[in-house]
């Protein structure tokens, strides 16, 4: 392929979502250098390059064209959408995958010791957000006139500085939150990193590759849950072993050298293998039970 037709994935320059963002595009094989301060990375064996930038940016970069691609937080770009509709512009943007990572909501907390009774306890009082597009339509929903202070920062300080009476910002561990004596009151938006691109008429670059990326990705996403089982079964457990190896499609059934009464059975299971469920395998008659972790896959 022609060498100037670069695609450009954007993933946020350091933060969160940074490592797990690089991760997943490793794991669908791309190969590139990372410097220290570099904005762009380089991809080696596909023409995708990675441009890292603040999350905030990921939104409006993806819509314009800038990037084909882009990984972010949901929050961030459902904020993006509702300042953009707030200007009577198209949302622009679609959310290809969820991809099950970077797991977040966005909260309002109140102060130790400050009474919460449900929404109509923020009338008329200051919120501090970096959010205020998705708070105000929280707001809007819920009938409350509130006075949304926006701070771009260390929001998590604003009742201690008398700046605000409540805050809205994002919870992960709530480790933020505890350190500065707030508590959870309401979620609006639980969020997780997603892939995006543009609904808008931009150039696109290389379709083929897009579409290459998502394959690979979805095979990344679903060997993440995935095991896979073997065992040793009486020929007479199967049908019962069969149905107790959770989500598998037919299991591969195979002869046992010298022991006709029973079988080896390989089974790829698409979700969680739990112990409960290999003890009930082994009181069904099996035995040399390993699960082992997927890597690739592809339907
Ligand atoms: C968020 C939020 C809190 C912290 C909460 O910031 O603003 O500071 O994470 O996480 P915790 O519940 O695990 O303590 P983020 O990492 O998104 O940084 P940013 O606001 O600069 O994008
Ligand atoms: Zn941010």
């Amino acid at each position: 392929m022609d060498k100037t037709l670069r695609m450009r994935v954007g993933v946020q320059k350091s933060g969160r979502l940074t490592d797990n963002s690089l991760d997943l595009l490793h794991r669908c094989g791309l190969v590139y250098s990372r410097a220290p301060d570099q904005l762009i990375c380089y991809g080696e064996n596909m023409p995708l390059d990675i441009l890292l930038v603040r999350d905030d940016d990921i939104p409006g970069l993806v819509i314009e064209g800038a990037c084909q691609l882009g990984i972010a937080g949901l929050n961030v770009v459902e904020e993006h959408r509702l300042e953009r509709l707030s200007r009577g512009e198209p949302g622009g943007l679609e959310v290809l995958r969820n991809l099950g990572v970077g797991q977040c909501r966005l909260c309002i907390a109140a102060p130790e010791g400050v009474a919460y009774e449900g929404p109509a306890s923020l009338e008329g009082k200051k919120v501090a957000t970096s959010y205020p597009f998705l708070l105000r339509d929280y707001l809007r929903r819920n009938n409350v006139e509130a006075q949304v202070v926006v701070l771009s920062g260390a929001v998590e300080i604003a009742p201690k500085l008398g700046k605000a009476d409540f805050i809205c910002d994002l919870v992960s561990t709530g480790v933020t939150l505890a350190a500065n004596h707030l508590r959870e009151v309401e979620t609006i938006l639980e969020s997780q990193s997603v892939l995006l691109r543009t609904t808008m008429e931009v150039p696109v670059v290389s379709e083929e590759w897009i579409q290459r990326l998502i394959r690979r990705l979805d095979g990344v996403l679903q060997v993440r849950e995935s095991k896979y089982i073997m065992l040793h079964a009486p020929r007479a457990a199967m049908k019962e072993i069969s149905d107790l190896l959770p989500g598998s499609e037919a299991p591969t059934v195979m002869p046992l050298e010298g022991r006709p009464d029973k079988v080896a059975v390989h089974a790829v299971c698409p979700e969680e293998v739990f112990w409960e469920t290999l003890e009930a395998l082994q009181s069904a008659g099996a035995t040399s039970l390993l699960v082992l972790p997927l890597e690739k896959m592809l339907p």
